[in-house]
């Protein structure tokens, strides 16, 4: 069998601690082009579960193999309607070139995939970086106010058209599989599968829908807590939506930049190499892009999730 072994990596503006965090997180293939083997997805799963995301360095890909070690992960897959669909598990990454907030992948939905991949068919040679940001250290970092103010349920609304409501529906109930046969009893039937939600849809067939959900999330193993959630995310597919805490009060700027603040200390950046494949926890850590420089053709990067 062959094994992987931890490695320095290039990353050049990374400062030596986020070197450090960065090496601890990366397996490199000891051949090249050597392919993701059982010993690799042990060690990747200890690392996943250790510090929430791994990266896989110079080993065989293309998008089946990438698709093949995703499905080590997730036994259901999630998709994202607004994106371009590229084969069975894995879906283009395209949001224009402006800097990415973090985010849990769906974070708005009602059902955000445990686990989110990406896989660098094609690098940039600058910018673009994935930020990757561990939700359980901002939780240990958050002072006390905030700390008392995010552990209160919040709401998100927003309205969405009915071309990617209906795909959502249609992805998600377990009953069917195309949007033709999502009705309004088939998206009652989904919104019943998780307490808190409400969605109308209005005369133009959008849905307008508000979902509640805790912004702190509680790892099933370990009990660690993390502030993991969408609220500093970006909305280029969708209505910006709005935040409001349950008893109504809602979530202001200030709020906000205090936890992109904090936010930001706890962010590494991934300078991705061609080839690059990352496993994300989606529920404890969170992703986000620097702003694309140059074309953006010259990067390719896919996105597939799923959960367990
Ligand atoms: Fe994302």
């Amino acid at each position: 069998m062959q094994s992987t072994y931890f490695k320095e990596q290039t990353a050049l503006d990374s400062s030596s601690c986020q070197l450090e965090k960065l090496l601890q997180n990366t397996l490199i293939a000891r051949q090249e082009n050597q392919w993701v083997d059982q010993d690799t997805i042990t060690k990747a799963k200890h690392q996943l579960q250790k510090n929430g995301w791994v990266l896989l360095r110079g080993f065989y890909h293309d998008l089946a193999a990438f698709s093949a070690l995703v499905s080590h992960f997730c036994s259901k897959l999630t998709f994202d309607p607004a994106r371009e669909f590229t084969n069975d598990t894995a879906q283009k990454v395209d949001a224009g070139t402006q800097a990415i907030g973090l985010h849990i992948e769906n974070g708005n939905t009602p059902f955000p995939p445990d686990l989110v991949a990406f896989y660098s068919r094609k690098s940039a040679l600058v910018g673009s970086q994935t930020t990757l940001c561990d939700g359980q250290q901002i939780f240990n970092a958050m002072p006390s106010h905030l700390l008392s103010l995010f552990e209160n349920n919040m709401v998100v609304s927003r309205t969405l058209p009915e071309a990617l409501w209906k795909r959502y529906v249609a992805n998600e109930h377990p009953l069917i599989d195309d949007p033709e046969q999502v009705t309004q009893q088939r998206l009652q039937e989904l919104m019943g599968m998780l307490p808190g939600q409400t969605g109308t849809v209005n005369d133009q067939g959008e849905l307008y829908y508000r979902l509640c959900f805790s912004p702190i999330l509680v790892n099933s193993q370990s009990g660690q807590r993390a502030f993991a959630n969408a609220i500093l995310g970006p909305s280029f597919n969708y209505q910006a939506p709005n935040y409001e805490f349950e008893d109504g009060q809602q979530l202001d700027e200030h709020t906000k930049s205090e936890i992109a603040v904090l936010a930001e200390q706890c962010t590494l950046e991934l300078a991705w190499q061609d080839g690059d494949m990352v496993l994300i926890d989606n529920t404890r850590v969170m992703h986000g892009r620097r702003a694309i420089e140059g074309d953006p053709s010259e990067r390719q990067l896919v996105i597939a999730m799923g959960s367990h």
